[in-house]
């Protein structure tokens, strides 16, 4: 597509958008003299719904007038309330809906599923990572590893770009896996790495790991409601992933997790267990022996969160109409537009770290800050932009085809282009 630099071709890109009314369906934060935000954040904090008040407010009604009773009763029972998510859920990550569950949250989900899927041996016990995977991910392979009575130093594998380069390449990866595999117990990487926007050739990278016998499973934090997934065709073993970032559920809303077909009927694999995991005819007969759900449903530990599941549902609702397909779709118009319009700026002071391959990213660019100048950054975040500044010298962008427009990206690279002239 040949793009144009100028307000005009912004305002043109926005009125033949398909997805432009989903703008009117989001609260979009204001500043303090009125004006709409530049609101490039959702990879951090996605926004809310106008939907969302009304889904809460049905269950605050319910539980107001049918107390406990709304278990069974509710408009929505609570009982199987969870049950209304699992088949959008699954849609949206490409799998069946018995590989799918939305409980927890996203660290707790990886834990369980490091439970399950790391199981270190003599000969096999290390783990496979980004080595600039978040840090919670980093500490949670960590305590993994230590909990089995293994150290980092020996059972941790970092995936480091080469000299000069800020992303990893899908080849080194496979060359680490077919080099070290027979003593990899589990690669567990980001989907899409949350500091660079490198999406992960997902595909490949569970293939490899499967020819050498190792586990696979992603966090998809920030590939979710962003990237077009297929857990299931891909044979990943587990994914867990958040919901407050690109699928809109709010602050700490309640995770998901896939954990592929091959495995939920298995009763070899271990698990921490919990009452909602148990077999539902039985459920109330309050036995002591576990027996669990035949799907991702058995991994289940404690009765759903609602309030946080009706705010997902009403964010839910929206992927359903409009379809991950044609999201990914604009997603790549909208970055890829950012990305000219950024080339455009031409200075020495930023640079993009993302890929510029639109197979290996989704919403988010980086961009690089050189001498990690933050004042650039306070700078923006005073003329209304609302990004992130990750250490130690990125800003992130990310223009959501929800909410987002393609004026929006341009306004916000001429703030950007007045800001970079330091004094
Ligand atoms: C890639 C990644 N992993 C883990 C987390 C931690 O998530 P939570 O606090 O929901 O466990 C985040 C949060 O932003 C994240 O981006």
């Amino acid at each position: 597509m040949e793009y144009q630099n100028n307000a005009n071709y912004a305002q043109l890109l926005d009125n033949e958008d398909p997805l432009r009314s989903y703008r009117s369906k989001f609260f979009i934060p204001k500043q303090e003299n009125g004006k709409e935000c530049i609101y490039l954040c959702g990879n951090s904090l996605g926004l809310q719904p106008r939907s969302t008040r009304k889904y809460i407010e049905q269950e605050l009604k319910d539980w107001e007038y049918l107390g406990v009773e709304g278990h069974f009763d509710a408009k929505n029972p609570w009982m199987p309330y969870h049950e209304i998510l699992t088949d959008k859920m699954a849609r949206i990550v490409g799998a069946q809906s018995d590989e799918v569950i939305v409980m927890n949250s996203l660290t707790v989900n990886l834990h369980l599923m490091m439970v399950s899927f790391y199981r270190p041996t003599a000969k096999r016990h290390k783990i496979l990572i980004e080595g600039n995977a978040f840090p919670s991910d980093q500490y949670a392979v960590k305590s993994q590893i230590e909990f089995h009575g293994y150290s980092v130093t020996d059972s941790l594998i970092e995936l480091i770009p080469r000299k000069e380069e800020s992303t990893i390449r899908t080849e080194d990866i496979i060359k680490i896996i077919e080099k070290e595999g027979d003593s990899i117990a589990l690669i567990m990487i980001g989907g899409l790495n949350y500091y660079t926007g490198q999406a992960f050739d997902m595909k490949t990278i569970t293939e490899a790991g499967h020819r050498k016998g190792c586990k696979v499973g992603f966090d998809l934090a920030h590939a979710v409601g962003n990237l077009s997934l297929h857990l299931h065709d891909w044979n990943v073993d587990f994914a867990v992933w958040c919901t407050y970032k690109y699928l809109n559920s709010g602050p700490g809303g309640v995770a998901g997790c896939f954990i592929h077909e091959d495995h939920v009927k298995s009763k070899d694999i271990p698990r921490f267990t919990g009452w909602w995991g148990h077999d539902k005819e039985t459920r109330f007969l309050m036995d002591d022996q576990f027996i669990p759900i035949p799907s991702a449903e058995g991994w289940q530990l404690s009765n759903a969160p609602i309030l946080s599941m009706a705010a997902l549902n009403s964010s839910l609702d929206i992927f359903e109409e409009v379809g991950i397909q044609s999201i990914q779709r604009k997603a790549r118009n909208l970055t890829g537009y950012l990305e000219y319009l950024l080339f455009k700026i031409k200075s020495d002071s930023i640079d993009v770290i993302t890929p510029n391959n639109k197979n290996e990213r989704g919403s988010q660019l980086s961009i690089r800050v050189i001498n990690s100048n933050k004042s650039l950054f306070d700078k923006i975040t005073k003329k209304g932009v609302i990004a992130d500044w990750r250490e130690p010298n990125v800003i992130r962008v990310a223009p959501i085809p929800l909410y987002n427009s393609y004026s929006d990206v341009y306004k916000f690279v001429e703030v950007l282009k007045e800001s970079l002239i330091f004094k």
